[in-house]
């Protein structure tokens, strides 16, 4: 869409939240309310972004600066034709203006798009996105004539009880003309109920000037909704979640239970993998086909090749190739790359290490800090000790190494290929190729012992 700007409304108190965070920047699915809007924005061709703001405006500035995005400062709360009036500088004659909300997450870029089309094919100066719901109580009003074309939007407080009872509401969304936009801001009043200067004031202005003002009925008006409390965030995330799982099971993800998963907005997932019950897929986790997920898994920013089985585990920032099964029980910390058709068994955790194809850490290890090679077998309860209490050291395994059970390999130290590890051995030297590498006592036994016992007792 060429000519689009977006002016996102981000200054107002969000008191109802009762948070030391700005309203914002609570998020659903670990990604902030705002950050919601401003992908829409992007996603419906906005080429550039200004979202105002005033209350704890550091803060908001500092969590949206990641995007690429300006900002304009409203100190004063005076009402959001105010609030839009302060982004004077980004509005430009000939092009479109989109105004967002930035506690409204759910709206979506195909909706805007076809708002953004028909203004364009009505020839409209403002296109208002209206829709009609059960209860309209607090939202301004769609005053129509006896035609059906748009009079007036009229705030709650300040409706006759007939308007009141008009169900089609003021969704908060508009597509400006820019040099209208600007005409009308500055001609706005706050002789209202709220002593504020009101955006929906612009298109009563603009319609006494003879332009087209079109209302745009929203179909669904889900995506509407604004948070103000956290009952209302919680609510608004049930209506994500339910949309995000739809979308994954109508492109072939099998959802077990749909109630009990949650998908962030940006996670991909392949064809045909399973998501079993309790599973919590955030940020940018990648996950191929064929997997098996769950039942009561967390991956955060993971990503993973096809047919992998990830069982009641957690995982975070890591790769996992193809092929590997990992868990029940078993941790991932960040930094990790596992290679393809890697076991990670029971009770493992793995942190900040490189795990080639084929290797096998079946139960019970701590694997820290760590490059192994392909085929290598760590023994149940093998631990990588990394930490000697002031730094943290690295352990190098080639490939094919056997590392027996209940070994403790003290980092920086280098096991050489095919080399192997005792059971029970406690390995402070480089260890080189082809060897048997014992360092543990050697075992003793004393002859006699028990019968010699058994007579001293009697
Ligand atoms: C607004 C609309 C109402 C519509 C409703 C839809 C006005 C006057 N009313 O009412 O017609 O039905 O949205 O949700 O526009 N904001 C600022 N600065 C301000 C005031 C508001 O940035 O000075 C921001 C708020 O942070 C919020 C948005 O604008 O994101 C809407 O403000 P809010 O006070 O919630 O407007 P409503 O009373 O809900
Ligand atoms: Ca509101």
């Amino acid at each position: 869409m060429e000519h689009l700007k977006a002016i996102i409304l981000a200054a107002g108190e969000g008191t109802r939240m009762k948070s030391k965070k700005p309203k914002v920047l609570h998020e659903i699915m670990k990604k902030s309310m705002l950050d919601y809007v401003m992908d829409t924005a992007k996603g419906c061709g906005a080429q550039a972004i200004c979202v105002v703001i005033g209350h704890q405006a550091e803060a908001v500035r500092e969590a949206a600066a990641r995007q690429d995005v300006v900002f304009a400062v409203q100190t004063e709360r005076k009402g959001t034709g105010h609030a839009v009036k302060m982004a004077g500088d980004f509005i430009e004659d000939d092009k479109d203006i989109l105004i967002l909300y930035g506690d409204t997450p759910l709206i979506t870029a195909k909706t805007l798009k076809s708002v953004i089309a028909e203004h364009r094919e009505a020839q409209n100066s403002v296109t208002v996105v209206s829709a009609v719901v059960q209860d309209p109580t607090g939202y301004g009003r769609i005053i129509r004539n006896v035609d059906g074309q748009f009079v007036k939007s009229v705030e709650h407080k300040d409706a006759s009880e007939e308007e009141k009872a008009v169900r089609e509401i003021n969704t908060g969304i508009y597509v400006f003309h820019g040099r209208d936009l600007k005409q009308a801001l500055g001609r706005l009043k706050n002789d209202n109920a709220q002593g504020e200067y009101y955006l929906p004031d612009c298109l009563e202005i603009l319609l006494r000037d003879g332009k087209r003002v079109g209302a745009y009925i929203a179909a669904d008006e889900r995506e509407f909704f604004g948070v103000n409390s956290r009952v209302q965030l919680a609510e608004a995330a049930a209506i994500l979640k339910e949309r995000i799982n739809r979308r994954h099971m109508e492109n072939g993800v099998t959802i077990v239970d749909p109630m009990h998963t949650y998908i962030g907005a940006d996670v991909t997932i392949g064809r045909d993998t399973v998501l079993l019950p309790g599973c919590v897929l955030e940020g940018n986790t990648m996950i191929g086909e064929d997997c098996q997920i769950g039942p009561n898994s967390r991956l955060t920013d993971m990503h993973l090749g096809d047919g992998v089985t990830f069982q009641s585990s957690t995982g975070l920032e890591s790769t996992i190739g193809s092929g590997t099964t990992v868990g029940p029980f078993a941790y991932i910390r960040p930094n990790c790359r596992i290679g393809e058709k890697v076991k990670i068994g029971d009770f493992v955790e793995v942190k900040n290490s490189n795990i080639g194809n084929g290797t096998k850490i079946p139960h019970l290890s701590y694997v820290g800090d760590t490059d192994a090679g392909e085929k290598i077998n760590f023994g149940c309860g093998s631990i990588m000790v990394n930490y000697d209490g002031e730094k943290k050291h690295r352990t190098t395994i080639a490939d094919h190494v056997f590392v027996g059970c209940n070994v403790n390999l003290v980092a920086p130290v280098n096991i050489a290929q095919g080399a192997y590890i005792a059971a029970g051995s406690t390995i402070t030297k480089d260890v080189p190729e082809d060897v048997l590498a014992v360092a543990r006592a050697r075992q003793t036994v004393i002859k006699g012992w028990k019968t010699k016992r058994v007579q001293k007792k009697s």
